[in-house]
């Protein structure tokens, strides 16, 4: 099964996508991960990514779509993926199309802005394997510390509330539309994101059919 999850900033894709990882035993491809990482690694991706990530603007689609094309190329997304964060435009969503990538489903997880901005204050990030923590609503059981691979959780620099306002503001400009492009295909799915991660979890898995 081939999936995305749309959804703003702070809506819960990453969250939802390590959780459909060990139901669906498939890999998640987050975007957001592998330019953090080429940042922490010094790379040319990671050079060219990190103005734009700062400042909460979108890396330019022709870097992403090639990282995109290798990673669901490699042999463990042969019996499916979880796209995390990508497409965001209409021309990288178009390009997923023309190179042939098969999409099942699209399941945006729908977040009021208002409470958006409220997760991000309390999201903690792995430094090592990206996995999402929030204090409250999604604690690591020792503080501080990934529950996945021990690393120390930080607190990302683009989660600052004027960078959250602008990525929102980005969101709702250039990502938003892509929900037509999908409802028009029927491969769109809406989930409320509102609620606990395990109850969006179960909508997104009824939401699939997925049978787990
Ligand atoms: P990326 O890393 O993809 O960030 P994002 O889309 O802005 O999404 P987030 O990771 O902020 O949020 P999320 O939806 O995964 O939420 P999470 O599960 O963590 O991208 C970062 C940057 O990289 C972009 O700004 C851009 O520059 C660049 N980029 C990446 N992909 C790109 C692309 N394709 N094209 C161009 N540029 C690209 O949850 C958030 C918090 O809420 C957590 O603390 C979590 O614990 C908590 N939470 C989750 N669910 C719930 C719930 N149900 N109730 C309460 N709290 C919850």
């Amino acid at each position: 099964m081939n999936l995305i999850l749309l959804g703003a900033p702070g809506a819960g894709k990453g969250t939802q996508a390590e959780l459909l990882v060990k139901k669906l035993s498939i890999p998640a491809i987050s975007t957001g991960n592998m330019l953090r990482e080429a940042m922490a690694k010094g790379t040319e991706l990671g050079k060219k990514a990190k103005q734009y990530m700062d400042e909460g603007a979108l890396v330019p689609d022709e870097l992403i779509l090639g990282i995109v094309a290798d990673r669901v190329a490699q042999p463990d997304c042969r019996d499916g993926f979880i796209l995390d964060g990508v497409p965001r435009t209409l021309a990288q969503a178009e390009a997923l199309e023309a190179k042939g990538v098969k999409i099942d489903h699209v399941v945006s997880i729908e977040v009021d802005d208002a409470e958006i901005e409220g997760r991000m204050t309390g999201r903690r990030v792995c430094s090592k394997c990206g996995a999402s923590y929030h204090v409250v609503a999604n604690p690591p059981k020792t503080e501080g510390i990934c529950d996945s691979c021990g690393s120390a959780l930080i607190t990302r620099k683009d989660d600052a509330p004027e960078t959250v306002r602008r990525r929102l503001k980005v969101y709702h400009a250039s990502t938003e539309v892509l929900k037509d492009f999908y409802a028009k295909l029927g491969r769109l799915r809406t989930v409320n994101g509102s609620q606990s991660i395990e109850g969006a979890n179960a909508d997104i898995l009824e939401a699939i059919g997925a049978q787990v």
